[in-house]
């Protein structure tokens, strides 16, 4: 039978690299002092038609249980860690900084890097100061892919500009929104001839064409959009929030040498976002080239008005594609330090009692049918393990093991003591 559409089955040798992946994800994130969180796989669909956006929506594998209730498997994380909050952590000393890795569903058109279950591995970070907060955000995320020596663009807009333009002009709401996800599709035409049915000013639709087309490298880029601003008359003091993102890029610039592109034209798919936005790309991953998202954002039914996160979410699998494709090695050692191999059933009592020993402080394994001794070296050799450990009459008599070397094929008899201790040396070091 085969796996639904756009599921992945996952097989020893991916888990592997995934779970290294995942390894130091949790290890960055837990030294930057978040904690993890997890939330159940499926919600009320009402969650994400609250605030995720229209796109989403479409996107949403959506069912009804058989008590008729109304429910969904989640498309992202972030409407449900605000529900908890909202439900649970509200109380909790802010700011609150959290992480999880979920599975998430989205009913696409597969294709390379976009799947119907994928995961998302993020952090969301509840209350503190915006700019630092986003500073923060960016920067755990780049020093995750740099953990990883990974190259990559990161791509920093604000999407607070666009959506003062349009307040300022009565454009809210759902309009609003919608303008905001034609944005982030790019789509020009589109956009004029939706600003074009609201009626707006010229001077609006002129200066939301131009923010959007905006891409510059540093913070120059915000004082040209301030000047385009101030030339279309929408000069209001800080720029609908500008200098927010001029202060979250100063406070970025503290963390080291980050490289990004500013990027107006970014609005992100999801419509709770309120200003401070980024998109991180792998080049050579194809159309899906975007691992990671987020920004600063809202969903006051869940947080309370004037209640601000920060968070982004790695496209997981894409993140060990690009790992893949940039052929960084990961460094996985062996995962069966040793494999027993009794000579004859007569030895396997004794064998036994030193997998015990050895199990207790590094991966082992034992043949389990009894094959004879060149059959058990080979598969050992095949499934990839370190040391053969042969026990035979004389290594009972003598109180010793013969250990096999599987990498350069040396074979010695040591102390028992000896040969545990050489392959926990050798295991401790990897
Ligand atoms: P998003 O951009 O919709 O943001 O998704 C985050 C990441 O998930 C994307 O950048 C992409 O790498 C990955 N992704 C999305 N769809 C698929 C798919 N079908 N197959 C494989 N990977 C996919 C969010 O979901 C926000 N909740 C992020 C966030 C957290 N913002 C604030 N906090």
């Amino acid at each position: 039978m085969q796996k639904p559409k756009g599921t992945r089955d996952l097989g020893p040798e991916s888990m592997e690299v995934r779970k290294k992946v995942e390894e130091v994800m949790r290890d960055r994130c837990e030294g930057w002092g978040f904690r993890e969180v997890d939330t159940p796989t499926f919600e009320h669909l009402e969650l994400f038609t609250l605030k995720s956006g229209e796109e989403i929506i479409d996107e949403i594998y959506a069912f009804r249980d058989k008590s008729e209730r109304e429910l969904a498997l989640r498309p992202e994380v972030t409407a449900s860690v605000m529900r908890f909050y909202s439900d649970e952590l509200r109380a909790r000393p802010k700011p609150l900084k959290l992480y999880y890795f979920s599975n998430c569903f989205r009913y696409e058109q597969p294709q390379k890097g976009r799947y119907r279950e994928f995961w998302q591995f993020g952090t969301e970070t509840i209350g503190g100061d915006c700019s630092k907060t986003s500073a923060e955000t960016i920067a755990l995320a780049c020093e995750i892919l740099d953990s990883f020596g990974l190259e990559y663009d990161l791509h920093i807009g604000y999407l607070g500009v666009a959506r003062g333009v349009l307040e300022s002009e009565g454009v809210v709401g759902e309009d609003q929104d919608r303008l905001m996800s034609l944005i982030d599709k790019g789509d020009v035409d589109a956009i004029i001839d939706f600003l074009d049915g609201l009626s707006v000013s010229s001077d609006c639709r002129g200066v939301l064409v131009e923010l959007i087309d905006l891409v510059g490298e540093g913070r120059d880029t915000v004082s040209q959009a301030l000047d385009v601003l101030e030339s279309y008359g929408f000069g209001e003091e800080g720029g609908f929030g500008l200098d927010n993102l001029s202060e979250t890029l100063s406070y970025l610039e503290s963390y080291g040498d980050v490289d990004y592109t500013l990027d107006l034209g970014i609005a992100r798919g999801l419509e709770y976002y309120t200003g401070t936005v980024f998109e991180i790309y792998v080049p050579g991953l194809g159309a899906q080239n975007q691992v990671c998202g987020g920004g600063e954002y809202s969903i006051p039914q869940l947080m309370g008005e004037n209640q601000f996160s920060t968070g982004f979410a790695f496209g997981f699998d894409r993140v060990v594609e690009a790992i893949k494709h940039q052929e960084i090695d990961l460094d996985i050692g062996p995962r069966l330090m040793a494999y027993i191999i009794p000579v004859s059933d007569e030895f396997r009592d004794e064998a036994v009692q030193i997998l015990g020993r050895m199990r207790g402080s590094f991966p082992a394994d034992i043949d389990l049918t009894g094959r004879g001794i060149g059959d058990q070296i080979s598969h050992a050799d095949s499934i990839g393990v370190r040391f053969a450990v042969i026990i035979g009459e004389r290594e009972v008599e003598n109180g010793t093991l013969s250990l096999k070397d599987m990498e350069s094929g040396d074979q010695v008899e040591l102390g028992i003591d000896e040969a545990v201790n050489k392959i926990m040396e050798e295991y401790e070091s990897l």
